[in-house]
Protein backbone atom coordinates (compact mmCIF):
# COMPACT_ATOMS: atom_id res chain seq x y z
CA UNK A 1 0.00 0.00 0.00
CA UNK A 2 1.15 3.59 -0.87
CA UNK A 3 -0.29 5.90 1.27
CA UNK A 4 0.57 9.48 0.53
CA UNK A 5 -1.18 11.94 3.73
CA UNK A 6 0.12 15.14 3.77
CA UNK A 7 -2.94 17.41 3.35
CA UNK A 8 -3.50 19.16 7.14
CA UNK A 9 -6.91 18.14 8.97
CA UNK A 10 -8.12 21.50 8.64
CA UNK A 11 -8.54 21.15 4.53
CA UNK A 12 -10.83 17.78 5.35
CA UNK A 13 -13.50 19.64 7.17
CA UNK A 14 -16.39 21.41 5.95
CA UNK A 15 -15.78 25.01 5.00
CA UNK A 16 -18.72 26.98 6.98
CA UNK A 17 -16.88 24.83 10.02
CA UNK A 18 -13.39 26.55 9.26
CA UNK A 19 -14.67 29.46 8.84
CA UNK A 20 -16.37 29.74 11.89
CA UNK A 21 -12.38 29.01 13.58
CA UNK A 22 -11.90 32.73 12.31
CA UNK A 23 -13.98 34.48 15.62
CA UNK A 24 -11.71 37.31 17.11
CA UNK A 25 -11.05 36.86 20.53
CA UNK A 26 -11.12 39.59 23.12
CA UNK A 27 -7.76 40.71 25.21
CA UNK A 28 -9.88 40.46 28.12
CA UNK A 29 -8.88 38.11 30.42
CA UNK A 30 -11.73 35.30 31.14
CA UNK A 31 -9.59 33.15 33.57
CA UNK A 32 -6.13 33.77 35.28
CA UNK A 33 -3.75 31.40 37.21
CA UNK A 34 -0.88 32.24 38.81
CA UNK A 35 1.26 29.54 40.56
CA UNK A 36 -1.85 27.21 41.25
CA UNK A 37 0.11 23.80 43.31
CA UNK A 38 -1.81 20.90 44.13
CA UNK A 39 -0.36 17.84 45.86
CA UNK A 40 -1.36 14.01 47.00
CA UNK A 41 0.94 12.85 49.61
CA UNK A 42 4.33 13.13 47.82
CA UNK A 43 3.22 13.14 44.29
CA UNK A 44 2.53 16.97 42.70
CA UNK A 45 -0.30 16.46 40.29
CA UNK A 46 -0.31 20.02 39.39
CA UNK A 47 2.98 22.16 39.48
CA UNK A 48 3.47 25.84 39.63
CA UNK A 49 1.27 26.08 36.77
CA UNK A 50 0.45 30.15 35.54
CA UNK A 51 -1.91 30.58 32.24
CA UNK A 52 -4.21 33.68 31.10
CA UNK A 53 -7.18 32.45 29.37
CA UNK A 54 -8.48 35.39 27.26
CA UNK A 55 -12.89 35.70 26.74
CA UNK A 56 -13.66 33.82 23.69
CA UNK A 57 -10.90 31.66 23.40
CA UNK A 58 -10.80 28.06 23.34
CA UNK A 59 -8.29 26.15 24.90
CA UNK A 60 -7.42 22.65 24.79
CA UNK A 61 -5.23 20.60 27.38
CA UNK A 62 -4.09 17.66 25.95
CA UNK A 63 -2.02 15.41 27.81
CA UNK A 64 -1.48 11.36 28.95
CA UNK A 65 -2.95 9.76 31.33
CA UNK A 66 -1.99 11.46 34.90
CA UNK A 67 -0.56 14.53 33.62
CA UNK A 68 -2.88 16.42 35.97
CA UNK A 69 -5.56 17.74 33.48
CA UNK A 70 -8.52 16.82 35.63
CA UNK A 71 -7.04 18.03 38.72
CA UNK A 72 -6.26 21.60 37.07
CA UNK A 73 -9.73 21.74 35.75
CA UNK A 74 -11.94 20.78 39.30
CA UNK A 75 -9.43 23.54 40.69
CA UNK A 76 -10.91 25.83 38.31
CA UNK A 77 -14.40 24.18 38.52
CA UNK A 78 -13.97 25.51 42.76
CA UNK A 79 -14.20 21.73 42.69
CA UNK A 80 -10.69 21.20 44.08
CA UNK A 81 -9.23 23.81 46.13
CA UNK A 82 -5.14 24.14 45.00
CA UNK A 83 -2.75 24.09 48.24
CA UNK A 84 -1.19 27.58 46.70
CA UNK A 85 -1.76 30.07 43.88
CA UNK A 86 -4.71 32.16 42.70
CA UNK A 87 -7.85 32.06 40.31
CA UNK A 88 -9.49 34.18 39.36
CA UNK A 89 -12.42 33.88 36.76
CA UNK A 90 -13.71 36.61 35.52
CA UNK A 91 -11.56 38.96 37.88
CA UNK A 92 -13.59 36.73 40.83
CA UNK A 93 -12.20 34.76 43.29
CA UNK A 94 -13.95 31.66 44.61
CA UNK A 95 -13.56 32.34 48.26
CA UNK A 96 -15.56 35.67 48.14
CA UNK A 97 -17.49 35.25 44.97
CA UNK A 98 -19.02 31.92 44.51
CA UNK A 99 -22.73 32.57 43.79
CA UNK A 100 -21.23 35.15 40.78
CA UNK A 101 -19.01 32.31 39.69
CA UNK A 102 -20.95 29.34 39.78
CA UNK A 103 -23.82 31.61 37.47
CA UNK A 104 -20.91 32.50 34.78
CA UNK A 105 -19.17 29.02 34.83
CA UNK A 106 -20.15 25.44 33.50
CA UNK A 107 -18.23 22.32 33.71
CA UNK A 108 -18.87 18.70 33.34
CA UNK A 109 -16.75 15.76 34.77
CA UNK A 110 -14.83 13.33 33.30
CA UNK A 111 -17.80 10.89 34.02
CA UNK A 112 -21.00 11.63 34.48
CA UNK A 113 -23.12 10.03 36.64
CA UNK A 114 -26.98 10.01 35.40
CA UNK A 115 -29.94 8.53 37.07
CA UNK A 116 -30.85 5.46 34.63
CA UNK A 117 -35.45 6.01 35.14
CA UNK A 118 -35.37 8.97 34.32
CA UNK A 119 -35.42 10.84 31.03
CA UNK A 120 -33.36 13.47 29.14
CA UNK A 121 -36.72 16.33 29.78
CA UNK A 122 -36.92 15.03 33.41
CA UNK A 123 -32.96 15.04 34.17
CA UNK A 124 -32.75 18.32 32.82
CA UNK A 125 -35.75 19.59 34.73
CA UNK A 126 -33.66 18.56 37.65
CA UNK A 127 -30.84 20.27 37.12
CA UNK A 128 -32.69 23.39 36.23
CA UNK A 129 -34.47 23.55 40.05
CA UNK A 130 -30.61 23.70 41.19
CA UNK A 131 -30.04 26.58 39.48
CA UNK A 132 -34.22 27.71 39.41
CA UNK A 133 -33.53 28.43 35.54
CA UNK A 134 -36.60 26.13 34.05
CA UNK A 135 -37.01 28.62 31.33
CA UNK A 136 -33.30 27.17 29.92
CA UNK A 137 -34.13 23.80 29.67
CA UNK A 138 -34.95 24.17 25.82
CA UNK A 139 -32.53 26.13 25.16
CA UNK A 140 -30.08 23.43 26.93
CA UNK A 141 -31.80 20.56 24.27
CA UNK A 142 -31.76 22.93 21.15
CA UNK A 143 -28.11 23.31 21.85
CA UNK A 144 -26.95 19.98 21.65
CA UNK A 145 -29.07 18.73 19.53
CA UNK A 146 -31.30 16.39 21.75
CA UNK A 147 -34.65 17.09 21.29
CA UNK A 148 -36.28 14.14 19.71
CA UNK A 149 -34.54 12.01 22.31
CA UNK A 150 -36.33 14.17 25.27
CA UNK A 151 -38.40 11.19 26.48
CA UNK A 152 -35.83 8.67 26.53
CA UNK A 153 -34.69 6.84 29.64
CA UNK A 154 -30.57 8.50 30.29
CA UNK A 155 -30.08 4.64 30.58
CA UNK A 156 -31.15 3.99 26.55
CA UNK A 157 -28.61 6.90 25.48
CA UNK A 158 -25.86 6.13 23.26
CA UNK A 159 -22.45 7.21 24.71
CA UNK A 160 -22.37 10.35 22.46
CA UNK A 161 -26.17 11.41 23.23
CA UNK A 162 -24.80 10.68 27.27
CA UNK A 163 -22.17 13.40 26.47
CA UNK A 164 -24.37 15.46 24.81
CA UNK A 165 -27.02 15.20 27.52
CA UNK A 166 -23.70 16.29 30.01
CA UNK A 167 -22.99 19.24 27.87
CA UNK A 168 -26.56 20.67 28.12
CA UNK A 169 -26.92 20.26 31.55
CA UNK A 170 -23.12 22.51 31.73
CA UNK A 171 -25.08 24.88 29.24
CA UNK A 172 -28.51 25.11 31.14
CA UNK A 173 -27.53 28.30 33.18
CA UNK A 174 -25.96 29.66 29.55
CA UNK A 175 -22.48 29.62 31.12
CA UNK A 176 -19.86 32.42 29.95
CA UNK A 177 -17.33 29.76 30.71
CA UNK A 178 -17.41 26.24 29.86
CA UNK A 179 -14.94 23.36 31.35
CA UNK A 180 -15.36 19.95 29.36
CA UNK A 181 -13.38 17.43 30.89
CA UNK A 182 -12.53 14.67 28.29
CA UNK A 183 -16.12 15.13 26.43
CA UNK A 184 -15.20 12.65 23.53
CA UNK A 185 -13.33 9.80 25.22
CA UNK A 186 -14.62 6.92 23.42
CA UNK A 187 -16.92 8.18 21.39
CA UNK A 188 -16.70 7.16 17.58
CA UNK A 189 -16.52 9.40 15.03
CA UNK A 190 -19.76 10.41 14.24
CA UNK A 191 -20.59 11.08 17.73
CA UNK A 192 -17.07 12.97 18.24
CA UNK A 193 -17.86 15.47 15.49
CA UNK A 194 -21.49 15.89 16.55
CA UNK A 195 -19.99 17.52 19.79
CA UNK A 196 -17.30 19.52 17.52
CA UNK A 197 -20.30 20.74 15.74
CA UNK A 198 -22.11 21.94 19.26
CA UNK A 199 -18.65 23.28 21.06
CA UNK A 200 -18.14 25.43 16.98
CA UNK A 201 -21.18 27.30 17.18
CA UNK A 202 -21.12 27.90 20.75
CA UNK A 203 -17.82 29.90 19.61
CA UNK A 204 -20.04 32.13 17.86
CA UNK A 205 -21.91 33.54 20.71
CA UNK A 206 -18.03 34.12 22.00
CA UNK A 207 -18.43 31.24 24.77
CA UNK A 208 -14.95 30.82 26.70
CA UNK A 209 -13.59 27.36 26.68
CA UNK A 210 -11.35 24.51 28.40
CA UNK A 211 -11.65 21.12 27.07
CA UNK A 212 -9.15 18.63 28.49
CA UNK A 213 -8.43 15.80 25.78
CA UNK A 214 -6.46 12.84 24.62
CA UNK A 215 -6.84 13.56 21.09
CA UNK A 216 -4.69 16.18 19.01
CA UNK A 217 -7.21 16.55 16.09
CA UNK A 218 -9.90 17.33 18.57
CA UNK A 219 -7.24 20.23 19.86
CA UNK A 220 -6.18 20.98 15.79
CA UNK A 221 -9.76 21.16 15.30
CA UNK A 222 -11.93 23.15 17.86
CA UNK A 223 -8.78 25.01 20.00
CA UNK A 224 -7.35 28.68 19.48
CA UNK A 225 -4.10 27.29 21.71
CA UNK A 226 -2.80 24.25 22.93
CA UNK A 227 -1.64 23.49 26.31
CA UNK A 228 0.26 20.43 25.82
CA UNK A 229 0.59 18.93 29.76
CA UNK A 230 3.16 16.13 31.17
CA UNK A 231 3.64 15.68 34.92
CA UNK A 232 1.96 18.54 36.62
CA UNK A 233 3.51 21.23 33.86
CA UNK A 234 2.65 22.60 30.41
CA UNK A 235 5.51 21.47 28.42
CA UNK A 236 4.75 23.90 25.71
CA UNK A 237 2.05 25.74 24.09
CA UNK A 238 0.71 27.16 20.73
CA UNK A 239 -1.57 26.71 17.75
CA UNK A 240 -0.47 23.68 15.94
CA UNK A 241 1.75 25.41 13.39
CA UNK A 242 3.07 27.46 15.81
CA UNK A 243 4.25 24.32 18.42
CA UNK A 244 5.18 22.20 15.15
CA UNK A 245 7.69 25.26 13.99
CA UNK A 246 9.13 25.90 17.36
CA UNK A 247 10.29 22.78 17.67
CA UNK A 248 11.69 22.29 14.24
CA UNK A 249 9.21 19.43 13.85
CA UNK A 250 10.01 18.44 10.26
CA UNK A 251 8.12 15.61 8.21
CA UNK A 252 7.78 12.41 7.98
CA UNK A 253 8.57 9.34 5.72
CA UNK A 254 7.86 6.08 7.06
CA UNK A 255 8.35 2.98 4.61
CA UNK A 256 8.39 -0.65 4.69
CA UNK A 257 10.61 -3.02 2.76
CA UNK A 258 9.69 -6.37 0.31
CA UNK A 259 13.20 -7.36 0.75
CA UNK A 260 15.68 -6.32 3.76
CA UNK A 261 18.32 -3.63 2.71
CA UNK A 262 21.71 -2.49 4.77
CA UNK A 263 21.38 1.44 4.67
CA UNK A 264 25.60 1.54 5.07
CA UNK A 265 26.36 5.56 5.55
CA UNK A 266 23.02 6.40 4.42
CA UNK A 267 22.62 10.42 4.87
CA UNK A 268 21.85 13.00 2.60
CA UNK A 269 20.95 16.88 3.13
CA UNK A 270 17.84 17.62 4.68
CA UNK A 271 17.73 14.23 6.36
CA UNK A 272 17.30 15.30 10.24
CA UNK A 273 16.69 11.59 10.87
CA UNK A 274 16.61 7.83 10.03
CA UNK A 275 15.90 4.65 11.42
CA UNK A 276 15.69 0.97 10.24
CA UNK A 277 14.85 -2.09 11.97
CA UNK A 278 15.99 -5.10 9.61
CA UNK A 279 13.77 -7.75 11.59
CA UNK A 280 10.62 -5.72 10.58
CA UNK A 281 12.05 -4.62 6.84
CA UNK A 282 10.30 -1.42 8.19
CA UNK A 283 12.04 2.22 8.89
CA UNK A 284 11.26 5.72 8.82
CA UNK A 285 12.72 9.31 8.03
CA UNK A 286 12.38 12.65 9.55
CA UNK A 287 13.52 15.19 6.50
CA UNK A 288 12.42 19.59 6.30
CA UNK A 289 10.71 18.54 3.38
CA UNK A 290 9.15 15.49 1.57
CA UNK A 291 8.73 16.98 -1.67
CA UNK A 292 12.51 17.70 -2.18
CA UNK A 293 13.99 14.28 -0.39
CA UNK A 294 11.96 11.66 -1.43
CA UNK A 295 12.84 11.16 -4.68
CA UNK A 296 16.35 10.81 -3.57
CA UNK A 297 15.17 7.88 -0.94
CA UNK A 298 13.10 6.52 -4.09
CA UNK A 299 15.77 6.99 -6.21
CA UNK A 300 18.24 5.07 -3.51
CA UNK A 301 15.93 2.11 -3.39
CA UNK A 302 15.60 1.71 -7.44
CA UNK A 303 19.54 1.69 -7.52
CA UNK A 304 19.23 -1.00 -5.06
CA UNK A 305 16.52 -2.90 -7.02
CA UNK A 306 14.52 -3.08 -4.24
CA UNK A 307 10.70 -2.88 -4.41
CA UNK A 308 8.33 -1.24 -1.41
CA UNK A 309 5.91 -2.86 0.65
CA UNK A 310 3.90 0.26 2.18
CA UNK A 311 5.14 4.13 1.96
CA UNK A 312 3.33 6.74 3.84
CA UNK A 313 4.52 10.75 3.93
CA UNK A 314 3.13 13.19 6.46
CA UNK A 315 3.17 15.89 8.07
CA UNK A 316 4.78 15.77 12.08
CA UNK A 317 2.23 15.49 14.51
CA UNK A 318 1.63 16.83 18.14
CA UNK A 319 2.07 12.97 19.41
CA UNK A 320 5.48 12.90 17.46
CA UNK A 321 6.02 16.50 19.11
CA UNK A 322 4.93 14.93 22.23
CA UNK A 323 7.17 11.75 21.98
CA UNK A 324 10.26 14.22 20.95
CA UNK A 325 9.52 16.68 24.13
CA UNK A 326 8.44 13.31 26.60
CA UNK A 327 9.63 9.87 24.81
CA UNK A 328 5.90 9.00 25.74
CA UNK A 329 3.21 8.80 23.24
CA UNK A 330 0.23 11.09 24.04
CA UNK A 331 -1.81 8.24 24.14
CA UNK A 332 0.18 6.15 26.71
N1 LIG B 1 -7.63 12.33 44.91
C1 LIG B 1 -6.41 11.92 44.56
N2 LIG B 1 -5.60 11.31 45.45
C2 LIG B 1 -4.36 10.93 45.13
N3 LIG B 1 -3.81 11.08 43.90
C3 LIG B 1 -4.57 11.67 42.97
C4 LIG B 1 -5.91 12.11 43.24
N4 LIG B 1 -6.43 12.66 42.11
C5 LIG B 1 -5.47 12.56 41.18
N5 LIG B 1 -4.36 11.97 41.68
C6 LIG B 1 -3.10 11.72 40.96
O1 LIG B 1 -2.68 12.95 40.38
C7 LIG B 1 -2.13 12.73 39.08
C8 LIG B 1 -2.91 13.55 38.07
O2 LIG B 1 -4.19 12.98 37.92
P1 LIG B 1 -5.30 13.59 36.97
O3 LIG B 1 -6.55 12.83 37.19
O4 LIG B 1 -5.33 15.05 37.18
O5 LIG B 1 -4.68 13.29 35.53
P2 LIG B 1 -5.35 13.46 34.10
O6 LIG B 1 -4.36 14.22 33.27
O7 LIG B 1 -6.71 13.98 34.22
O8 LIG B 1 -5.36 11.94 33.57
P3 LIG B 1 -6.46 11.20 32.63
O9 LIG B 1 -6.08 11.55 31.23
O10 LIG B 1 -6.19 9.75 32.92
O11 LIG B 1 -7.83 11.62 33.02
C9 LIG B 1 -2.20 11.24 38.83
O12 LIG B 1 -0.96 10.66 39.13
C10 LIG B 1 -3.28 10.75 39.80
O13 LIG B 1 -3.05 9.43 40.20
MG1 LIG C 1 -8.55 13.28 33.72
Amino acid sequence: MIFLYYKPLKNKLPKKLISQNNITMSNEIAIELKSITKKFKDLTAVNKLDLKIFKGEYIALLGPNGAGKTTLVEMIEGVGKPDSGEIKILGLDWKKNETEIKQKLGFSFQETKLIDKITVLETLNLFASFYKKQEKVNYALLATNLESKKNTFTVNLSGGQRQRLALSIALLHEPEILILDEPTTGLDPTARREIWNILFSLKQKGLTLILTTHYMEEAEYLCDRIMIMNQGKFIAEGTLDSLLKKNKMGERIEFSLKTNLKFEKFSFKGLKKFSYDEKTKSGFLEVIDIVSTLPIFLKFLSSKKIKLENLICRKMTLDDLFLNLTGRRLDA
